[in-house]
């Protein structure tokens, strides 16, 4: 199965309940070919930098190097730009608990105030981490 999904969203990003509701933009990240990137995405704050964040999943992103596995999944976070390509890979998961085809990111989500948990799941396991 190869699909290409790319994360299209709008995002409305700060006074969006002011007098002007037409704050809305376009978002383009592009991922990996064949990743899956987009299947899963979510907003979370960061709490050091109080900014946005969008929390994309890949699971069927290649493997990181030096892990003993060729295809786990990936989770990216990226920052809200028109930059397409600027997503950095998340390090949630120990490198040995990575397995081959795990799926890591099939579902993200944020706990949604700022500095909240993020929850990443697999297809076997969901693993929390305070960001
Ligand atoms: C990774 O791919 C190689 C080549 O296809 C294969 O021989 C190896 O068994 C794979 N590794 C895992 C952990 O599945």
């Amino acid at each position: 199965m190869v699909m290409d999904v790319h994360a299209l969203l709008s995002v409305c990003v700060g006074v969006c309940v002011a007098s002007n509701l037409d704050t809305s933009f376009p978002l383009l990240k592009k991922g990996g070919d064949g990743s899956l990137f987009g299947l899963s995405v979510a907003l979370h704050r960061h709490l050091r930098t109080d900014s946005y964040l969008l929390l994309v999943g890949a699971p069927r992103e290649k493997a990181e190097p030096n892990v003993p596995a060729n295809r786990t999944g990936g989770v990216y976070s990226c920052p809200i730009t028109d930059d397409q390509s600027d997503c950095s890979r998340m390090k949630l998961v120990d490198p040995e608990d990575l397995v081959e085809d795990m799926w890591l990111g099939v579902s993200v989500a944020s706990q949604g105030q700022p500095g909240g948990r993020v929850l990443t799941s697999t297809k076997m396991a969901s693993k929390v981490r305070q960001e």
